[in-house]
């Protein structure tokens, strides 16, 4: 598979970063037995993750503008193109030494999501996609799931953190999803549950209380890869409300219905 100069500039990047975090999760197992724990070397490995990427993107394409998870929007002189950057997602599996965690890292061109990279470290699995080109792992082509069945498919879903969001409503989706779903996943990476979805492995995913960061390369991935997104209420955009909700055709039409079931 031929890269274009856009995507080789994003993976170099990406890979470039993702080998200071791979150090320092091997650093993080050593850290669980004190009592502190590894708190601030995880910020400090996320903060150093983040700047290797901006400083590779912005040498290769000056100008662009930035929207970055620890360093917030950075306005660029081009105001057509802007990075969303999550430099570790999935923090607090990084943080436990839970070997699913991702770098991702979309590119918005006037509104749209045209580019997107997600790669998880610890798997070697490198997500990438690039509008009206496909979705692809690892230089094979990816599609989304065919299953049509919601009590053969595997639901993958996000849980409200302490403090934030709504749980009771939570807890209603995620009866409702129950009672009809073959199985449901909490796996604790944004960016890699769309990139499951993206290729088949995850049916169908929702959260709610997202960011841009966590979601733009994935929207991406999951459209490439034949997928339906829009939010968790079935509105299409949901880099503007900051839910998530997609699948196949099938698997998505359901679940927005059992999710407004649950809503009420
Ligand atoms: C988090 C992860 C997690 C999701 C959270 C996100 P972070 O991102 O994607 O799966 O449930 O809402 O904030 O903080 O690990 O980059
Ligand atoms: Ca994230």
């Amino acid at each position: 598979m031929i890269r274009s100069p856009l995507m080789t500039v994003m993976t170099d990047a990406v890979m470039k970063a993702s080998r200071s975090l791979k150090r320092d999760f091997g650093e993080v197992e050593n850290l669980q037995v004190s009592r502190k724990g590894p708190g601030d070397f995880v910020s400090a490995a996320d903060r150093k993750a983040e700047k290797i990427l901006r400083e590779a993107l912005e040498k290769a394409r000056p100008g662009y503008g930035f929207v970055m998870e620890e360093s917030g929007i950075v306005e660029g002189t081009d105001t057509s193109h802007r990075w969303h950057i999550d430099p570790l997602d999935g923090t607090t599996n990084f943080l436990h030494g839970l070997p699913q965690f991702a770098i991702s890292v979309g590119l918005e061109r006037d509104g749209q999501i045209v580019a997107g990279v997600i790669y998880d470290p610890a798997k070697d699995e490198l997500f990438i996609a690039e509008k009206g080109k496909g979705a692809y792992l690892n230089n094979r082509r990816i599609r989304v799931a065919g299953r049509d069945e919601m009590a053969e498919a595997v639901i993958a879903c996000g849980l409200p953190h302490i403090g934030k969001g709504d749980h009771g409503l939570f807890l209603r989706e995620c009866a409702s999803v129950m009672a009809h779903a073959g199985g449901m996943r909490r796996f604790g990476a944004a960016a890699l549950d769309l990139a499951y979805v993206a290729c088949g492995r995850f049916d169908a995913y929702w959260e709610r209380g997202l960011n841009s960061w966590d979601m733009a390369a994935g929207i991406l991935m999951v459209r490439e890869a034949g997928g339906f997104v829009a939010d968790a209420d079935g509105v299409p955009n949901p880099m503007a409300t900051g839910s998530i909700s997609c699948g196949n055709e099938y698997m998505h039409r359901e679940l927005l219905k059992l999710l407004k079931k649950a809503k009420g």
